[in-house]
């Protein structure tokens, strides 16, 4: 297993361009299974997630070519409804698959999905709402088979949570179902948005995406599409936190100001002075900071679970109390008990963990536990005296492209062991 050595102190004073939106990408590469020619995906990040998500279309029977961020999926002969285990285990986002293999094969059966160990991460809703369009679901030991013998028909779904895959899953189901799908309470995070502007562009009828409210016209098929992934807001969350750690500045391009302004409040609340015009975000760190209070994450346009810790590595640099509320996923607080180890000095009290006033960290040897969890461990051992080394770095490969080397480029000490 892979590590990074991060020895700390240095100042982030520089540019980066943001990568392609991981969850974006990877309903969109579910979705090119629903039209039997080629999808051309521009800006599409190389990440070990997306890799398994090309494993996948291949073994279903696409054929997959990737050049540097051009990702072009030929679906034409797709033939295989199955994902076993060792695939789907990958990824969390391999549930997403499900709606795109029973809208092309009437059929699927897949193991259950992998991913972050997060709490629980049941796909009853997906379920659900893939019955109500007429799918026989079975669960046995880990595996689900679906059949669909009269083909999906549209129909009025209720979503009890704004669940962001099980929207995905059923906006992909309903493209080619007979009559029209309505969404109540879909999930509205940008990403979604973005999976609807591929398919419509392929042909769907999807309107509404970004709202509650989501109403799909089934077609009876799709058409060859191009499309350019939206920028990864969680990415640049990460290295506004990464600059502020540092007391520094940072300008990214390609930046998606307009979908992540919980984002920016953050780093404005805690005395950051934010530059925005078009595309292009530059923040610069005060040389005082203030306290950021309570944060609470919550599902789109609110502060996203995601950033969640990577706002939290920040807090050693904060005077007073600042605190995180997680109100989504059940265990989301893995990666607090190694900031500890660097001297955090985080504690935890349910779905709140809190930190007093601005700590000296020390650098340590700390494991990453998950994918953002992962990431707030380099940020937070960026502000840390001495050497750290951050093991598993697996689970960062599975959102950041080229992580390291991003970092170096901005005056970070770090390499890979
Ligand atoms: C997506 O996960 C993202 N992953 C997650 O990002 C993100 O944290 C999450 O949305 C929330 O924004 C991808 O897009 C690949 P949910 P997803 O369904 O679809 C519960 C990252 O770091 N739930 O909105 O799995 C679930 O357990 C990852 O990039 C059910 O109970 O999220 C959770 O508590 C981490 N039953 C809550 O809903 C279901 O059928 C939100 O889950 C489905 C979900």
């Amino acid at each position: 297993m892979n590590s990074f050595k991060v020895t700390g102190g240095n100042r982030i004073d520089g540019s980066i361009k943001l990568q392609g939106a991981k969850n974006s990408a990877l309903p969109i590469l579910a979705a090119t299974l629903l039209i039997k020619n080629k999808s051309v995906i521009h800006n599409c990040p190389d990440l070990s997630d997306v890799d398994a998500a090309l494993k996948i279309l291949v073994k279903l029977g696409c054929v997959c070519v990737r050049d540097e961020n051009t990702v072009i999926v030929d679906s034409t002969d797709a033939f295989n409804y199955e994902v076993g285990k060792e695939l789907a285990g990958e990824m969390r986002s391999s549930i997403v698959f499900l709606g795109a293999i029973i809208a092309r094969m009437g059929k699927a059966v897949i193991s259950s999905p992998g991913g972050c160990e997060l709490g629980p991460r049941p796909i009853d809703m997906h379920l659900s709402a893939l019955k109500q369009l007429g799918v026989i679901i079975k669960e046995e030991d880990g595996v689900t088979s679906c059949n669909c013998p009269n083909g999906l028909v549209g129909g009025e779904i209720y979503l009890r949570f704004p669940s962001v895959g099980a929207t995905e899953n059923i906006i992909i189901a309903a493209c080619l179902a007979r009559g029209k799908t309505v969404i109540h309470g879909a999930a509205s995070e940008p990403e979604i948005s973005d999976l609807a502007d591929f398919l419509n562009r392929a042909g769907a009828r999807i309107k509404g995406a970004g709202s509650n409210t989501v109403i799909i016209e089934g077609v009876p098929c799709l058409k060859s599409v191009e499309h350019t992934v939206m920028s990864d807001r969680i990415v640049a969350a990460t290295f506004l936190s990464a600059a502020a750690v540092t007391g520094g500045s940072i300008e990214i391009t390609d930046c998606p100001a307009y979908n992540m302004q919980s984002i920016l409040d953050f780093f404005e609340k805690i005395g950051c002075y934010m530059k925005i015009k078009n595309n292009r975000v530059y923040m610069k760190c005060p040389s005082e900071f203030k306290a950021s209070g309570v944060t609470v994450t919550d599902v789109y346009p609110a502060f996203p679970t995601d950033a969640g810790p990577l706002i939290v590595a920040t807090f050693s640099r904060l005077p007073g109390e600042n605190s995180l509320l997680e109100t989504i996923f059940e265990n989301r607080f893995r990666y607090v008990p190694e900031l500890n180890k660097l001297g955090a000095d985080i504690c935890q009290n349910g779905k709140t963990v809190t930190s007093k006033g601005k700590k000296k960290l020390f650098g340590a040897d700390v494991n990453c536990t998950d994918l953002r969890g992962g990431a707030a461990l380099v940020i937070a051992a960026l502000n840390a005296e001495g050497e750290s080394v951050v093991n598993d770095i697996y689970h960062i490969e599975r959102g950041y492209q080229s992580f390291a080397l991003n970092l170096k480029k901005l005056g970070v000490d770090i390499e890979e062991l």
